[in-house]
């Protein structure tokens, strides 16, 4: 497949068509930002862990019937996709309360929540992705009624089948966020990546943050974090 003009230039990936006006080339990115960008930086190598790591955990998410947009990794850094229309939604899903819960809310840190609790953000960086509510999302017309189950419904099944994943190797799915979009007959699938940027991954032994949290907060060994996260699910390695 051929990389042809590029259509969109995030964060953390680029976004080229191809010769097949369905299918979408993704380029991951070796840049890190968080808090709405304000921090940036570049790890070397980031970009390939993370393609790597988030064509892995979709292939296990479609491999148990759930709808996503990957279609076939190509090389160290890009991966095709289908191209659909972006719900302009994030969906947060915790098991433990840490983050902007904490933040917003003043609750405990660490706190495993009894079920596991559902967040819709709204995708503006310009407004800094704000919370909303589901009658803000059928109020402004993001996504219908109907969406929003089929949301609800995916989001939850990719929690607690990732959850189960990176248990049998010895990883706590603290929270993730997930993104979804339509194609071109209105079928809502799961769109975006999966990768140690948008979930908290924590060491079951150690409590050790193995996400971006260890660039937000400072902590070092980025990438080697990134790493051990892939290495670990590539290998199955149960502990
Ligand atoms: P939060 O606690 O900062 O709201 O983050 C919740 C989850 O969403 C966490 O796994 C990190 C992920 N996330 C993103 O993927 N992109 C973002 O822009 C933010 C703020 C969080």
């Amino acid at each position: 497949m051929e990389k042809h003009s590029m259509l969109y230039e995030g964060k953390a990936k680029k976004l080229f068509e191809t010769e097949d006006p369905s299918i979408l080339l993704i380029e991951y990115k070796d840049s890190l930002t968080a808090f709405n960008a304000q921090k940036k930086s570049t790890l070397s190598g980031k970009g390939s862990l993370n393609n790597k790591i988030s064509a892995y955990l979709l292939e296990f998410i479609g491999s148990r019937g759930i709808p996503t947009h990957f279609v076939k990794i190509v090389d160290e850094t890009h991966q095709l996709v289908k191209k659909v229309g972006i719900i302009p939604l994030e969906v947060v899903v915790r098991n433990i309360t840490t983050g902007s819960l904490c933040k917003r809310l003043g609750v405990k840190e660490g706190v495993e929540l009894k079920k596991p609790l559902l967040e819709f953000y709204l995708k503006d960086d310009a407004l800094e992705d704000p919370i909303v509510t589901e009658d803000h999302v059928s109020a402004f017309e993001w996504a219908s009624p109907a969406e929003v189950e089929i949301l609800k419904r995916i989001s939850l099944e990719v929690n607690k089948l990732l959850k189960e994943r990176f248990l049998q190797v010895g990883i706590v799915l603290v929270d993730l966020k997930l993104e979804f979009g339509r194609t071109p007959d209105n079928t809502v699938i799961l769109a975006d990546e999966i990768s140690p940027d948008t979930c908290r991954l924590w060491d079951i032994s150690s409590g050790e943050k193995l996400d971006k949290d260890r660039f937000r907060k400072d902590l070092g060994n980025v990438l080697e974090s990134y790493r051990e996260v892939w290495e670990r699910i590539s290998k199955g390695e149960k502990r």
